[in-house]
């Protein structure tokens, strides 16, 4: 089925998702299996950011999360990192003017600052332009790790309560969740894993409570707008009870 075929099948079909959620993996084995280096093929996954990017605009999706870095992939040789952080700083000065021009506000969400030169410069750049836009948010996650995020939030409700801002009492999941990077989305309805891994590698713990799982065998830089609206057409075949009893 066509891409614009698929789209009017999930038209009819059902709701959207509001926040579908991608771990984009993939790109080491892809370059592999063509006996290249593995920056070749992240350089590849950039296309498919682009698909999904424009897939979620065509279907109506409100938040896309891409986990684009981890916190555990600084382990990575330097050369690797390094490469990877050049094409964050490509993709955005290749994509920024169209991603404003649709409407799209950009979010990079993690330990930021971590993050140098170039790369810091076209992120700052990047989220200030785009910041009042309202169609799609892209929340970029990049040097993040789950753990890490929980246990920022835990500091922020400590220091006011030392403050005397907050009443241990009142800490509550609202509180909680209000002092994750995520604290104004709602929680993923989808996240899709391409290359077939079955885990979530540190990614959003709190806010994939209730989340449908897809994993799709497909290595991220082979991933196109067909498959994203073929995991929304799954999506919407799902019963989601939230540990209630199906109506
Ligand atoms: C995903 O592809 C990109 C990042 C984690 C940055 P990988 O680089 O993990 O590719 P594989 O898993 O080795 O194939
Ligand atoms: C998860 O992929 C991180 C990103 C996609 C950015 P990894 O390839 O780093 O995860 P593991 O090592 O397979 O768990
Ligand atoms: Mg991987």
């Amino acid at each position: 089925m066509s891409p614009s075929q698929l789209l009017d099948r999930i038209r009819v079909h059902g709701a959207i998702p509001r926040h579908v959620a991608i771990i984009m993996d993939g790109n080491g084995r892809w370059a592999r299996e063509r006996m290249l280096p593995r920056p070749l093929g992240h350089r590849s996954g950039m296309k498919s950011v682009r698909e999904v990017v424009e897939g979620s605009l065509e279907a109506g999706v409100e938040v896309l999360s891409l986990f684009a870095f981890s916190q555990e992939n600084w382990q990575r040789p330097r050369v690797e990192v390094s490469a990877l952080m050049s094409l964050l700083e490509e993709y955005i000065q290749r994509e920024s003017d169209e991603l404003q021009a649709q409407g799209v506000r950009v979010r990079v969400l993690g330990d930021v600052d971590r993050l140098q030169g170039a790369a810091r410069a076209a992120v700052d750049r990047v989220c200030a332009q785009t910041a009042h836009n309202t169609r799609l948010t892209l929340n970029l996650f990049i040097s993040y790790g789950s753990r890490a995020e929980l246990v920022r939030a835990a500091r922020l409700l400590a220091e006011d309560v030392a403050a005397g801002r907050l009443a241990p009492d009142a800490i509550d999941e609202a509180a909680f969740a209000a002092k994750l990077f995520t604290a104004d989305c709602p929680d993923p309805d989808l996240l899709i894993r391409t290359s077939g891994e079955q885990r979530l590698s540190n990614f959003l713990l709190w806010q994939l409570a209730y989340t449908e799982l897809f994993i799709s065998p497909v290595l991220w830089p082979d991933f196109g707008r067909s498959n994203l609206f073929e995991a929304i057409l799954d999506y919407q075949n799902r019963d989601r009870r939230f540990g209630r009893v199906a109506v």
